[in-house]
């Protein structure tokens, strides 16, 4: 099973530039790679902060571009989301008994699970009562493989600012998963970086959003260090045995070239 992933695209209302950047020509330029390179995807998953200020403008624009996506996708949403605004205009959307934005799908390399994190008047992510129940049942419904889909991150990246407003709920979260023991991977956004790691034994990674990024900085301890480096999707293989997470700088334009042992590495350039 082939799942691209796209993170953090922060749109304003259409024609609105965010940190001096146009999220909008982002979007589109990412929309047109992953439809050249995966329209064979089984899914494209937008993991949260779809908007910057859960502007409804930027949803009806998103709905509109979201059809030139040739791949079928599913929505998650972030702390920069208004969940409200987001179930108006996407009431397609599939959410739980409770109205928060979360879903499953069953797929033959395992149960797909998408949540969500907003929590109204924070940053920090939230996984109340209400949403662990549903995890559990959504567990709890098939005990083979299952890969979770977030938008805030459950453990500590080193990142001070960005751990500040990290997942609450995180230990009740951690128990949960290490109870169903079949959790494989865990694709989170938030972060605007690209991280691989583990949390409690369960593999994990995030990466770059399609607008503007967090610059690595340890030092950084209250306000978040953000950057203008290059926008990236990850494309990941989900197997039965083993799970593989592509990164790609889709507007990235430097030379290419194939490699030819008969030629030196100065003629193999030349030939860009
Ligand atoms: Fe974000």
């Amino acid at each position: 099973m082939k799942i691209v992933q796209i993170t953090d695209l922060h749109l304003g209302p259409p024609g609105e530039r965010v940190f001096g950047l146009d999220p909008w020509m982002r979007l589109e330029a990412c929309i047109a790679n992953v439809n050249l390179n995966h329209a064979d995807a089984d899914l494209v998953v937008f993991t949260g902060d779809l908007a910057h200020n859960g502007e409804e403008a930027a949803y009806v624009e998103l709905r509109m571009r979201l059809q030139e996506l040739k791949a079928p996708f599913r929505l998650l949403i972030g702390n920069h989301d208004d969940r409200a605004t987001f179930r108006r205009i996407f009431p397609q959307a599939p959410v739980d008994d409770a109205g928060f934005v979360q879903s499953r799908i069953q797929t033959a390399a395992g149960n797909l699970i998408f949540l969500d994190t907003n929590e109204p008047g924070t940053h920090a992510g939230r996984l109340c009562a209400a949403r662990r129940t549903w995890l559990e049942d959504a567990l709890g419904a098939n005990p083979g493989p299952a890969f979770l889909f977030m938008h805030h991150p459950p453990l500590s990246l080193h990142l001070a600012p960005m751990d500040a407003i990290r997942l609450r709920d995180a230990e009740a979260l951690g128990e949960i998963l290490s109870r169903h023991g079949e959790v494989r991977h865990i694709f989170f956004g938030h972060v605007h970086r690209p991280i691989a790691g583990n949390w409690r034994g369960i593999p994990f990674s995030c990466l770059r959003g399609t607008n503007h990024q967090v610059w690595l900085d340890f030092t950084a301890e209250s306000e978040i260090p953000c950057s203008l480096e290059p926008p990236a999707y990850a494309v990941a293989f989900i197997q039965p045995e083993q799970v593989v997470v592509h990164t790609h700088d889709f507007l990235d334009a430097s030379p290419k070239y194939a490699y030819d042992p008969d030629l030196s590495s100065d003629e193999q350039v030349k030939l860009v």
